[in-house]
């Protein structure tokens, strides 16, 4: 059943009809959870509040399904107005996007000119910005960016999924680029071809990954909600006297909340995934479809 659930929401979360549809209508059916709201002002707002609260953040303007040079300008443009507001309110935050929405999908040159701009903006402003991966279709292309911007900034920073099969070989081949990473489990429907199918299996990849990348001297954004993760990360770093300012954890915007508090007053750097915009609706179905038991909170709005 939930092996269904899974496929039905990502299916959704890929129909450009239901998700501009659902744009019309405005954060309903609980997105509010997940998603800091519609607007850049919320966003920083959200921030502001989870900075009081000792957590960092990463803002994400949501977008999907960018298919001309026109919408990839709208897309980059918003992402320097987020590096502005976030430089002149004084929060505590980085930006974190996805190349195709750069226009990725049209020419690899469209989505270096855009990146290029961000990064210079950045650059200004002392920020860092964060490359999300995408389905694995992506991965390659995303990585050879990646590759060409490390050659001219320092302050990016890229993805890795656990349940590729190909991460552990992407991380030996990054090495030498002293990568910032983020690791994560992995949110795509992705075929056996290319992923482990079994959650024990994207478990220990990850686990490998984690432990050879710090290990490698690198910083690590550890971004999971699993306890035995999260568990395995303290234990790792104290065995190996990895300095606090080598790793942080990181979680999505409101997921785990309590978790997100504890580490941060354990000391950790946790930082929060801060989503906003009004393409709001494939995002909130790749949450849903990790967890199908979410969808008993969407009903109960849904009469709300
Ligand atoms: P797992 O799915 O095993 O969940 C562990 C526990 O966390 C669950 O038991 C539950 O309690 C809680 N939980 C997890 N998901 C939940 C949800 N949706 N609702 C409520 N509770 C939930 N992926 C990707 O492919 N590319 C990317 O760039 C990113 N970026 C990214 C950034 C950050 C900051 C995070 C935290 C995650 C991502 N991801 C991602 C998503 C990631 O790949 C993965 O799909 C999710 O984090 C869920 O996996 P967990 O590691 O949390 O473990």
């Amino acid at each position: 059943m939930d092996a269904l659930m899974r496929t039905l929401f990502l299916a959704l979360a890929q129909n450009r009809s239901v998700s501009k549809l659902a744009r019309r209508y405005g954060l309903r059916f609980g997105a509010s959870r997940f998603v800091a709201g519609e607007t850049l002002e919320q966003a920083i707002e959200t921030v502001r509040r989870l900075n009081g609260s000792g957590r960092e953040a990463t803002l994400d303007h949501l977008g999907e399904f960018v298919s001309n040079e026109a919408e990839a300008s709208r897309s980059t443009e918003m992402c320097l107005r987020t590096l502005d507001a976030i430089a002149a309110s004084g929060v505590r935050a980085n930006l974190s996007l996805k190349l195709t929405s750069l226009g990725l999908g049209i020419s690899e040159e469209l989505c270096m000119r855009n990146m290029t701009d961000i990064l210079e903006r950045a650059r200004i402003h002392g920020l860092f910005v964060r490359i999300d991966m995408e389905d694995h279709a992506q991965c390659e292309k995303t990585i050879a960016i990646y590759r060409r911007l490390r050659r001219e900034f320092d302050h990016v920073g890229i993805v890795i999924q656990a349940y590729l099969y190909r991460s552990v070989q992407d991380l030996a081949d990054l090495k030498e680029l002293k990568p910032n990473l983020r690791l994560v489990k992995g949110a795509y429907k992705e075929p056996p071809e290319v992923a482990y199918p079994n959650k024990p299996d994207v478990d220990e990849n990850f686990k490998r990954l984690i432990s050879t990348h710090l290990k490698n001297g690198n910083y690590t954004a550890i971004a999971t909600h699993d306890p035995q993760i999260i568990g395995f990360t303290k234990q790792l770093v104290k065995q190996l006297n990895i300095p606090l300012n080598q790793f942080e954890f990181q979680m999505l915007y409101g997921i785990r909340e309590e978790l997100q508090l504890q580490l941060a007053r354990e000391g950790y750097k946790v930082r929060i995934y801060v989503p906003f915009g009004r393409d709001w609706f494939g995002y909130f179905m790749r949450r849903l479809a990790e967890r199908p038991a979410n969808v008993w909170f969407v009903l109960k709005n849904l009469f709300k």
